[in-house]
């Protein structure tokens, strides 16, 4: 059974549902809490995911004990019913959490795919910085992306014959999205100009954190005429109140929308000069398609890529911000050698490995 209950956690097991059931040996089973609604059923169809199973859990402001709560209960049900062999969860969500929680309590199997980051900050990314660990606690099999993430655990004590590296499912996702014919009406606006692409929604920066993160785009776009800004706004409604207290309703050079299919944000991405975001998703993806990624954020769990020279954590200090972005568009160069570092999170191959992991052939 994979279980997923977020935009992200669809995209990143999207590869593994579909290599998983093209394999006979596997029969597999689709639960969604739906955590997020709208944003999940987004996902849902553009990757082809049929769920089995839907807890539809989401609430508008729903809080931490009220998402682990309501997923513990669903799940506590559906495990008893279905009794899978192996239960896989993603990452590091409320979902994963308490679904992990509640398979440790039923005695089923838990794999983890994206195990083993840390930021080693409990306050960033908040919760899921714990939520993650606690997941590698109850955790039975671990798919680790990166041989990083892979020490992170050794070092934890988790057995080695556990843990497998296999790459960042994230990238393999991007061979079923990427496609150089791609057009859109925001690319054909945008193609005259340097396209920022923003994503803000982070826990811990709701508020003035995200407030100076947004007046610094609005500088930035008032001080250069050739820029361009789409932001994707997240359904959160205290992201929608801050995103429209500084753009309003956007302007001629501001779009703000509605959030993007998965097809349609990577082929935006692709297109971008340079992408400003908090998303730890983003951070992955962005590599691999040559876009540099200003990260508005103090830590990240993702340190490969700023080793790898294509993220710079920029924080959210308006200043920074602003000074971090007109340093990419004043130095074309810079920004290239940002965009072509290699990619650091894997090769594609990533549900393959997790597939084999899992067959009882080995
Ligand atoms: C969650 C995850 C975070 C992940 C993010 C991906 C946790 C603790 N956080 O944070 O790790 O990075 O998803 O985006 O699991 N909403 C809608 N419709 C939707 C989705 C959300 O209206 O389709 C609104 C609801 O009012 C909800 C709010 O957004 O209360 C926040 O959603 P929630 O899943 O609680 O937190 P995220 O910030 O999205
Ligand atoms: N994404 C998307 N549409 C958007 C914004 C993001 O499809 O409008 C995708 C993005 O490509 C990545 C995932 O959603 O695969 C990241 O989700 P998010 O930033 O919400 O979560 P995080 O990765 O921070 O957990």
């Amino acid at each position: 059974m994979i279980v997923i209950g977020t935009r992200p956690e669809a995209v990143k097991m999207a590869p593994v549902y579909h290599e998983l059931r093209s394999r006979a040996e596997f029969d597999v089973t689709l639960c969604v809490t739906a955590q997020h609604r709208e944003m999940l059923d987004q996902m849902l169809t553009a990757l082809s995911l049929t769920p089995d199973i839907d807890l539809d859990i989401m609430k508008s402001r729903q809080t931490l004990n009220g998402v682990v709560s309501a997923v513990l209960t669903g799940m506590s049900g559906v495990l008893e019913k279905y009794k899978p062999d192996v239960l896989l969860v993603h990452g590091d969500t409320a979902t994963t959490f308490a679904a992990s929680l509640a398979a440790f309590h039923a005695g089923i199997t838990v794999g983890h795919v994206e195990a083993g980051l840390r930021s080693w900050d409990k306050s960033a990314p908040f919760p899921e910085e714990i939520y993650r660990t606690m997941v590698d606690d109850i955790a039975d099999i671990y798919f680790a992306p990166t041989e990083l993430s892979k020490a992170n655990l050794l070092k934890e004590g988790k057995p080695e014959a556990a843990i497998r590296v296999t790459g960042n499912t994230a990238i393999d996702a991007l061979k079923l999205t990427v496609r150089p014919d791609y057009t859109s009406p925001d690319l054909d606006w945008a193609q005259d100009s340097r396209l920022i692409l923003l994503t803000a929604h982070r826990h811990e920066n709701l508020g003035d954190k995200m407030l100076s993160v947004f007046r610094a785009i609005q500088r930035i776009v008032e001080s250069r005429p050739d820029v361009k800004v789409i932001y994707p706004v997240h359904l959160n409604p205290v992201v929608r109140e801050a995103a429209s207290s500084v753009f309003g309703e956007g302007n001629d050079r501001v779009r703000l929308i509605e959030p993007l299919g998965v097809i349609d944000f990577h082929n935006y991405l692709k297109r971008s000069y340079l992408v400003l975001t908090d998303s730890g998703g983003i951070q992955e993806e962005a590599p691999s398609l040559n876009v540099p990624v200003l990260v508005t954020r103090d830590v990240t769990e993702r340190p490969e890529g700023i080793t790898a020279g294509t993220l710079k954590l920029v924080g959210t200090d308006e200043e920074t911000v602003y000074s971090s972005i007109a340093e990419l568009l004043n130095n074309r160069e810079l920004r290239d050698k940002m965009a072509n570092s290699p990619n650091p999170y894997g090769d594609g191959e990533a549900s393959k490995r997790i597939a084999d992991v899992l067959s009882k052939k080995q």
